[in-house]
């Protein structure tokens, strides 16, 4: 495995890998089991031939919150390692003047799909997003790239970012990785307090239940309704949004012909955790 810390020798390193499959997974440190999920699936995808690219950057333009940036987690050492064991190629670790010129003035946005759930709570963050994962793209150039579908509308956003621009990237989205009580995992979890990690399981009870009703015939509102009682009565929870949407353009209403997505973002105490679940009727 080959790390590279400037745009330079990231593309020295690539320049002699071009024209092969190149599987790209961006991330932002702090790997857990949910990442190491997406690497051995780019290194499926790129199969022996192929190149398989991470990287690992604390992306200070995609928080809205400068508290949620300074207590996010990094593992840089674990983090290389993890790369190494799944098998990936090339390692791209930049430092946030690496990625942006200080008078960086140019700003990406998208004005339907991020109007609504995360976007309408963090101001900025999709733009943020958008902007480090388009230079991204542009540095490694991929054939592939892979993303979790526990920021569904991340994904839908990038889905139409590269359409939109024109970006010749295929775009895979994987399944959510759970611990075994069904809590997704995520880098902020380690932040949680004992009875709010005791209780976050109750997310995904309250969106299996919720995705059992829908299939059995109950309206989008009643399922709604069911998610927020379940997590109001938690101590110590406040609920963001729990919405009923269309799963590919992120708005209401879902319609009972396609794939529908209920969404939920929730603080368990200082910690802002969401989950999602694709919903179909039987
Ligand atoms: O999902 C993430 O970890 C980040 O939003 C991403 C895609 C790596 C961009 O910083």
């Amino acid at each position: 495995m080959q790390t590279a810390h400037t745009k330079e020798e990231l593309r020295g390193l690539l320049a002699s890998m071009r024209g092969r499959r190149i599987v790209f997974v961006p991330t932002m440190g702090a790997l857990h089991a949910g990442h190491a999920s997406l690497l051995h699936q780019a290194r499926a995808l790129a199969g022996e031939q192929g190149i398989v690219v991470s990287s690992i950057f604390l992306n200070p333009v995609q928080f809205d919150n400068a508290g949620d940036l300074s207590t996010y987690p990094q593992t840089p050492d674990a983090d290389l390692t993890l790369c190494k064991e799944c098998g990936v190629d090339v390692v791209f670790m930049p430092t946030p003047d690496v990625m942006y010129c200080a008078d960086r003035s140019m700003v990406m946005e998208e004005n339907h799909l991020s109007t609504v759930l995360c976007g309408a709570s963090r101001p900025g963050h999709f733009a943020g997003v958008c902007l480090v994962v388009c230079k991204l793209f542009n540095l490694v150039q991929p054939t592939d790239a892979i993303f979790g579908k526990k920021d569904y509308q991340q994904l839908a956003i990038l889905r139409r970012m590269v359409r939109d621009l024109d970006i010749p990237v295929v775009l895979h989205g994987a399944e959510i990785v759970r611990e075994e009580d069904g809590l997704a995992l995520s880098s902020r979890n380690v932040r949680l307090l004992p009875q709010h990690r005791a209780a976050a399981p109750q997310i995904y009870g309250a969106l299996r239940t919720a995705a059992r009703d829908y299939a059995a015939g109950a309206s989008a509102e009643e399922v709604r309704a069911s998610v927020i009682d379940t997590l109001s009565a938690i101590d110590g929870v406040r609920i963001d949004y729990a919405e009923l949407v269309d799963a590919e353009t992120l708005h209401a209403p879902a319609c009972d012909h396609r794939m529908a997505l209920l969404a939920v973002a929730a603080w368990f105490g200082d910690v802002r955790l969401i989950d999602n679940i694709e919903l179909v009727r039987a």
